[in-house]
């Protein structure tokens, strides 16, 4: 069966309302589930709006995920071409792909995570310090959010937390849709040589972290080179940081608007990780990041995906699918059967996601025990979003307590 030939859809579609996915997904999932849109890059593409279709699609193997394939759709032509020339593991296919996957994936099971919950909820309670020792207003983005996800960072692969400022201007440069190929590779290459000199540090003086464990297990051996091992420790950080960052920010903003939710909270703080996990579902702020190639004629929802066209799957339509949540836009943190696809889904799927809900826990529970006056400083209507960035979120929140 082929597809309908309808004009194609400006991509991406705003969000209305920041804890929702954008209203015109629920008309995409009755109407036109394998979508034809067109980039920022003019460049046409398909998106895929339902649940089962989107599982079905990062799981389909004859999908690939490489950036150097033509109508890869990245969103931005700064992704796209910095991408083909750095090759962060997260836009490869096996076999390289799963090399790479391999050398992380013992550093982030729940057992290793669940060691890290005193250093993270340390390193919480120290920004949480500094941020009301400094007194409000503040912008809690930057002063908690930004410096939480940063900080754990730096703390599991090792790097001096003076760079937290840095990370955030590269993050920002290279998640940013409309960063030329030039600012992006300036931004990943003032990251890269940051990166360089610490694993030219390890190889003399390695430590109990990452990078060291990264330096002697895999670069020693020749099992990767310098170069690889910059790109997987690059796309590390700038995966696991700007997404973590969103979600705590957007978490808040959400708590401080439903009262009702904070409250049920602190009542029952054994509700914290399914309250997370439905907060990911609301939220699904990495929604256009799982972008692919059909490398076959792909067919979903009886419809046809030709080879070699890019195709999105929109995690936020497939987290607010009815078909597959009860009232997808009611955020309920005693949902049972939560399967969502907020982390992706398939041989892709967030590496960093045990981490990722470690540091929500630990950052949201802190927060609501030890700040329980925290309140908005400007007014709700001027809160800026991140509507161009590879991740939603906040631009800044002014807070007081
Ligand atoms: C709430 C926070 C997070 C969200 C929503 C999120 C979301 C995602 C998603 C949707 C993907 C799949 C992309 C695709 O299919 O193309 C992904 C992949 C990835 N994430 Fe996360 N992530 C988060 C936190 C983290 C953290 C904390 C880390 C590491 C410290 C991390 C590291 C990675 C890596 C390395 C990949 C690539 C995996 C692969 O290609 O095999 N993420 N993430």
């Amino acid at each position: 069966m082929s597809t309908p030939a309808s004009t194609p859809r400006d991509f991406p579609i705003r969000r209305g309302c920041p804890f929702a996915a954008p209203e015109e997904y629920a008309t995409l999932r009755t109407e036109d589930p394998v979508a034809r849109v067109t980039l920022p890059t003019k460049r046409e593409a398909w998106a895929v709006s339902r649940y089962d279709d989107v599982r079905e699609l990062l799981s389909d193997p004859r999908v690939s995920a490489d950036i150097r394939r033509p109508n890869f759709p990245a969103l931005g032509e700064g992704e796209q071409e910095a991408g083909a020339r750095f090759r962060p593991f997260i836009r490869t296919d096996a076999p390289e792909h799963t090399r790479y996957r391999r050398m992380l994936l013992p550093v982030f099971t729940v057992r290793r995570v669940r060691a890290m919950r005193p250093a993270v909820q340390a390193r919480v309670d120290e920004i949480l310090d500094g941020m009301l020792a400094a007194g409000g207003p503040t912008d809690f983005v930057s002063a908690y959010a930004n410096a939480v996800s940063t900080s754990v960072i730096c703390e599991l692969l090792g790097i001096p937390r003076e760079n937290l400022e840095f990370f955030r201007d590269v993050t920002r440069v290279s998640g940013s849709r409309t960063s030329t190929a030039e600012q992006v590779s300036e931004a990943l290459g003032g990251l890269f040589g940051l990166l360089a000199e610490l694993i030219a540090e390890r190889r003399e003086e390695p430590r109990d972290d990452l990078i060291s464990k990264l330096v002697t297990d895999h670069l020693l051996p020749g099992h990767v080179t310098t170069d690889q091992l910059l790109s997987t420790l690059g796309i590390t950080i700038n995966a696991g940081r700007e997404t973590t960052t969103s979600m705590i920010a957007l978490s808040t903003l959400l708590l401080l608007d439903r009262p009702e939710l904070t409250a049920e909270l602190r009542r029952d703080a054994s509700l914290m990780p399914a309250a997370v996990d439905e907060l990911l579902r609301v939220l699904s702020v990495a929604d256009s990041i799982p972008l692919r190639v059909a490398a076959e004629d792909i067919e979903l929802s009886g419809r046809t995906v030709p080879a070699d066209d890019g195709v999105i799957a929109l995690l936020a339509g497939a987290n607010h699918d009815p078909e597959q949540f009860d009232d997808p836009e009611k955020v309920d943190f005693h949902r049972t059967d939560n399967h969502h696809v907020a982390f992706g889904y398939g041989v892709h799927q967030c590496v960093g996601q045990h981490l990722a809900r470690l540091e929500l826990e630990v950052a949201l529970e802190t927060l609501l025990r030890r700040v329980p006056t925290l309140r908005l400083a400007g007014d709700r209507d001027q809160v800026a979003f991140k509507h161009d960035s590879a991740t939603f979120g906040l631009e800044e929140l002014l807070v007081t307590w």
